[in-house]
């Protein structure tokens, strides 16, 4: 069994031989950047052999990695089959996952109305003259007669209450007792709610006494060593044998990592965590219910379920009270899922009357239209690259990412996540980075880099040696090689700039439809709301530079935080906001753009930059 240390992390992994060191280090819980899932086209998920087996290089490596690279042992992961104790050098990645993480959001203003409740009982004592069963006893105390319980629950019942005086703390949701507790516990009530995104998960801690959050956790979706989008995990959870229990063991791991996390931060009992809420898209709720989501990829895009699922939490292996309750609220339709109810709620839109809309940008784009107390939703295929995905140097906001970029005394200035030196562009910077490049008149309306050599008074002088021939056009050198992070250059590409009016085109486009067909233009537009982390790090005026929004004056553009997540986080505490959840699926149009004759049209017209 070869051993690998991996450096600088300095973690050791033990693992059979023949495996991928991409796999190996996933098995040790190290992330690796990289989005093709192990196929070799993305090129981002490098490392370095200090010590140990060197073979010669695949075509894969000899397309992504120079020469010199090669040379001083720089592989890709995904390529390097594992045979032999090796030390490996990993670039530190550290998550930004803060940027999605806060302690307010959804619940501040919510009067505690959680779905479990812990009652306090003394019960009378047994006689000969009353011969009660001990359940008995229990349900005339609660007053509830049709108490279900689960036998596993029960056999611990007898001695509790004769070592406790018969008094006992029932937790309860309706008829089904989740727990019988020695003593007084009524004052330790907490649930957990889940946003499980399909790069990011996250986990809020509430004190369901009182509807607060007392601590926030986060990880990165593990699955994405199965690819970066929805599509990649549908065909391995669908084509590979165990495909679909391998997805399911990974979210599930990663939310009992959130959820120790949050234990230890706060010292609250695992026992002591009743109930989880989980919202996610259509495929992540699938995957992590472990349900096939086969039909899903293929049109006409059939989730098998729509419904909330509620089971307990013991049968998914999710580390709190085993009789605790997983409820993952319901589904719009195949590519809209309870991310999009946990918006809508979160941001009140089915309680408006003007015309606004709210745009949940995340590996997919997903938009909500609320007109005159109508609800209309759509996904469009904007693919991830706001998540960093399909960007040549893209990569997901953390440590070292470039942020923002801006032009400024005819300079390109740019800030990166920690002010650390550049590794790579995150969404946010790509857009900046458009936007900058765009005014700086390096980049036309049309989305094509200045050629130089045609038009050389178009590129002022100091930026002629930053704008040189790449793969499929020009690109432009935001950080030199001597500065950045990875010793060589980070750039935007033109197939960078293609992908990114890909991406924003879409979202503008699925917009357009839903004021279309509500009657509406984007003048009519009250207010825009920007869902998501990325949401809330998007500077608007590049955003509206680019085209990606409709031209509003930006007051009428607002970040709403993680709307997703605050939706998981007020169905929790609340049981009204949890049935109004519930009944969203029913009063949401949904609208499938791949039907529409006039997606096309809308979609090309949206690809340029600015409308000239
Ligand atoms: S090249 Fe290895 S994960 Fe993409």
């Amino acid at each position: 069994m070869p051993t690998l240390k991996f450096i600088p992390q300095n973690k050791i992994v033990e693992t059979e031989a023949g495996i991928s060191l991409l796999e190996a280090a996933d098995r040790g819980g190290l992330y690796i950047e990289g989005d093709c899932a192990g196929k070799g086209t993305c090129g981002k998920c490098r490392a370095r052999i200090v010590q140990g087996e060197k073979t010669e290089p695949t075509e894969a490596e000899k397309k992504h990695l120079t020469a010199a690279e090669l040379e001083a042992g720089w592989v890709l992961a995904c390529q390097r089959l594992i045979n032999q104790n090796s030390t490996i050098e990993l670039p530190l990645q550290k998550d930004a996952h803060t940027r999605k993480t806060t302690l307010s959001g959804g619940v501040e203003n919510l009067e505690a109305e959680p779905a479990v409740k812990k009652v306090f009982v003394t019960l009378n004592r047994p006689t000969v003259q009353d011969q009660k069963a001990d359940l008995e006893r229990l349900q005339d105390a609660l007053g509830c007669h049709e108490l279900q319980v689960n036998p596993r629950e029960l056999s611990s019942f007898p001695s509790m209450l004769r070592k406790n005086n018969y008094s006992v703390t029932a937790a309860l949701t309706s008829n089904r007792l989740l727990s019988l507790e020695p003593g007084d516990t009524t004052a330790h009530l907490y649930g957990i709610a889940f946003d499980i995104g399909t790069t990011t998960i996250v986990g809020s801690l509430i004190d369901l006494n009182s509807a607060t959050v007392i601590a926030v956790a986060a990880a990165t979706n593990p699955q994405n060593i199965y690819g970066a989008d929805v599509i990649s995990r549908i065909t391995h959870a669908s084509q590979v044998k165990e495909g679909l229990k391998q997805l399911q063991d990974k979210v599930i791991d990663a939310a009992n990592q959130i959820i120790k996390d949050l234990l230890k931060k706060t010292g609250v009992a695992r026992d002591r965590v009743y109930e989880i809420t989980a919202v996610g898209n259509t495929t992540m709720s699938h995957l992590f219910m472990g349900i096939d989501p086969t039909y899903l990829a293929p049109a006409p895009f059939i989730p098998a379920y729509r419904r909330a699922l509620e089971v307990e939490a013991l049968s998914l292996g999710l580390n709190i009270n085993p009789s605790g309750r997983v409820t993952f609220l319901p589904n719009i339709a195949g590519y809209v899922g309870s991310d999009t109810v946990g918006v809508i709620l979160a941001t009140n839109m089915d309680q408006r009357q003007d015309v606004c809309a709210a745009i949940d940008i995340g590996t997919n784009g997903e938009l909500v239209l609320a007109a005159g107390g109508k609800l209309m939703a759509c996904s469009t295929a904007a693919g991830p690259a706001f998540e960093g995905a399909q960007i040549k140097q893209g990569m997901r906001a953390a440590t070292g990412a470039i942020e923002t970029v801006d032009y400024r005394d005819q300079q390109i200035c740019l800030r990166t996540i920690d002010e650390t030196p550049a590794c790579g562009l995150c969404g946010s910077g790509l857009i900046d980075a458009a936007a900058a490049l765009l005014e700086a008149g390096l980049v036309e309306p049309s989305g094509r880099f200045v050629n130089p050599e045609e038009n050389p008074e178009n590129v002022p002088k100091h930026f002629r040696d930053r704008l040189c021939p790449g793969q499929g056009g020009y690109q432009f050198i935001l950080v030199p090689a001597a500065e950045s992070a990875t010793g060589e250059d980070i750039v935007l590409t033109q197939g960078d700039l293609r992908e990114l009016q890909l991406a924003k085109g879409a979202i503008y486009a699925g917009l357009m439809i839903l004021l279309k067909e509500a009657g509406l233009e984007e003048k009519d537009l009250n207010q825009v709301m920007l869902a998501g982390a990325f949401g809330n790090y998007v500077r608007k005026e590049s955003a509206l530079t680019i085209g990606l929004l409709p031209q509003l004056p930006p007051e009428k553009i607002t970040a709403v935080g993680n709307a997703a997540g605050d939706g998981s986080r007020m169905a929790l505490a609340s049981l009204t906001m949890r049935q109004r959840a519930l009944s969203l699926p029913q009063k949401v149009e949904h609208l499938e753009l791949s039907t529409r004759p006039d997606f096309q049209d809308i979609f090309v017209e949206a690809l340029p930059f600015k409308k000239n």
